[in-house]
């Protein structure tokens, strides 16, 4: 590789080799100061967690997954952190809930997990600085080990996971986390976490990890467990401190675990609170249509119906709206195209009900509830009421009023109450060498535990996304959004400062900055961060003393199933 200042660019061809999944492994996705991606290509993404974690066209994760756009709740966040600024935090799940809370100076918390199975590198770095950057705000955060599925899933022994454990720790720590606030554990180590796994267990089954996990016949069977333990640690925070927004910063590999954790926080829940408009069930898009209708007539004057649309005590409406009066005002409608195909259905149901009246009401559903808690939920909810079999209709509360009273009455009844988990999703960095960045290739990537002669040659010998000739990079200018060490500065090394990543970028767009030169610094930076953390990771060594994680678990085992 040529190191000077008109390095070619070279072209992205990376041995394929196995990579471990929780390197974080590149795509082609790169990043420009305002975050816009310009990855180009291949229209199959898989998010396998233990597969090779690269992403090729992160626009699919929005399409196909349902993973939000990061920067339309960016405006919501307090001081967000740099790598929200920068783009690189690129994705979300109900992050909105999270930044409310911290607005507002309500709990909610944040935690992640890291797999012991090799050093802590730049990847982790942009985990432990998203937990750091929470606890910071405010947050309960929460830093785990995920040794049972480094056991199970990629077969380390005890020894192996217990060395690399406590460097994670040490790294995380030494980069600002406070262990005294926060907490930080082992998956092994936590019985709570192991009987919250167990309970949730009962409310997965095998077609559904098969169908997230790609898992089959042949997978084993404590490989599962630890998907329904990382599930466990996702909702610990609520757990431990009570129903509270929760933050995951992960990379988008992860999301699958999200999903389903999504799910099953869910499914625990002892009511599930709709909103109905009489004694029928309705789907979300026929709920819609009916919504449509009943407005329609009842602001047609043959109901009084109140702004939101509930009726109001005293003004009783003497011509009610019916069921078939709806159904009458549906055959004439025309909807948006995505309620087409629930109309006919919800026309039906309609017809059916016939003379009953329409009324606007929230219901909840008895999903796990004890039967002490469904007569306990009846006699707390206040104004008119209807009991049904497996089903209360409230006639004089708001959505949200009514979802505060499910969550009560579930605590007071041993349940959860879980809140849904919010994640954040963070681009991949590239390769040193160009493709992936990969922990079975040590050039390609910098652990924090590289000594900081190794880190600065790394960058020196690191590939650019100049041009051939210095002559040509001062005529039409750099490529930084193709370029590895513009990351690195992005995600890394220009730290709080915008303004260092903002004008090495826009120098190598303008052809003023040379790769050399760019590197060099570069470089020097790198050498600078790794001898500091590397001295700080020694100071909290002697933190780590007072803490209550063991890092000899003194486990007996086999060397793992590979
Ligand atoms: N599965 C994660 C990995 O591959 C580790 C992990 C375990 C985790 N539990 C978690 C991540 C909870 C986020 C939240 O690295
Ligand atoms: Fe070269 Fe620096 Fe531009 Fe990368 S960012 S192409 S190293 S000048």
């Amino acid at each position: 590789m040529t190191d000077d200042d008109h390095t070619p660019r070279e072209v992205a061809t990376a041995a394929d080799a196995r990579d471990d999944a929780d390197a974080s492994a590149a795509g082609r996705g790169t990043v420009t100061d305002g975050g816009t991606d310009t990855a180009a290509g291949a229209d199959d993404v898989e998010l396998d967690p233990w597969g090779s974690a690269t992403v090729d066209d992160y626009r699919t994760l929005f399409e196909e997954f349902g993973i939000e756009e990061f920067d339309d709740v960016l405006p919501d966040v307090p001081h967000p952190h740099y790598l929200m600024r920068r783009g690189v935090v690129f994705g979300h799940r109900e992050y909105d809930a999270v930044a409310e809370a911290m607005a507002n100076d309500d709990p909610f918390a944040a935690l992640s997990g890291f797999m012991p199975t090799g050093d802590p590198h730049i990847g982790h770095k942009l985990v432990f600085d998203e937990l750091i950057w929470h606890q910071r705000q405010g947050g309960d955060a929460f830093g785990l080990i995920a040794d049972l599925e480094a056991h199970s899933a990629r077969g380390l022994s005890w020894d192996e996971i217990d060395e690399h454990a406590r460097s994670y720790v040490l790294s995380l720590i030494a980069l600002g986390f406070d262990p005294e606030e926060g907490t930080v554990y082992r998956q092994s180590d936590n019985r709570e976490v192991q009987d919250l796994a167990f309970e949730l267990g009962s409310k997965a089954n095998f077609s559904e990890l098969q169908a997230l996990y790609g898992f089959d016949g042949e997978t084993n069977v404590s490989h599962m467990q630890s998907t329904i333990t990382q599930m466990a640690d996702i909702l610990y925070p609520q757990l431990v401190g009570g129903p509270k927004p929760t933050v995951v910063p992960v990379g988008p590999d992860q999301d699958p675990h999200l999903r389903l954790s999504r799910d099953l926080s869910e499914r625990m829940r002892f009511f599930k609170v709709t909103e109905a408009f009489a004694s029928f069930e309705l789907t979300d898009d026929e709920r819609h249509l009916v919504r449509a209708a009943y407005d329609a007539l009842a602001a047609a004057g043959d109901g009084a119906a109140d702004a939101d649309g509930g009726t109001e005590m005293g003004t009783a409406r003497e011509d009610p709206v019916r069921c078939a009066d709806a159904a009458d005002w549906l055959e004439t409608y025309d909807p948006t195209p995505d309620l087409t195909d629930a109309t006919g259905p919800a026309i039906e149901k309609l017809r059916a009900a016939g003379k009953e009246p329409l009324r606007p009401r929230v219901r909840f559903l008895d999903r796990n509830a004890t039967d002490e808690a469904f007569e306990d939920l009846i006699g707390r909810i206040e104004g008119d009421k209807r009991v049904f079999e497996e089903h209360i209709d409230a006639f004089d509360l708001t959505h949200e009023a009514a979802e505060t009273l499910a969550r009560e009455v579930e605590l007071d009844h041993d349940g959860f109450g879980f809140r849904q988990p919010s994640s954040i999703y963070h681009r991949f960095m590239s390769g040193l060498t160009g493709g992936k960045m990969s922990s079975s290739i040590p050039a390609s990537h910098i652990s924090l535990l590289d000594d900081p002669e190794d880190g600065y040659d790394k960058v020196k010998a690191a590939t650019t996304g100049g041009r051939s000739t210095a002559e040509e990079q001062r005529e039409l200018g750099g490529k930084p959004d193709e370029c590895p060490v513009y990351e690195l500065y992005a995600y890394l090394l220009a730290n709080d400062d915008d303004d260092l990543a903002r004008t090495v970028y826009e120098e190598c767009e303008d052809g003023d900055r040379l790769c050399g030169g760019c590197k060099e610094q570069a470089a020097e930076l790198m050498r600078e961060f790794l001898a500091d953390h590397q001295e700080k990771r020694e100071e909290a060594a002697e933190l780590l003393e007072g803490m209550d994680i063991d890092f000899e678990s003194d486990r007996r085992g086999t060397g793992g199933e590979h």
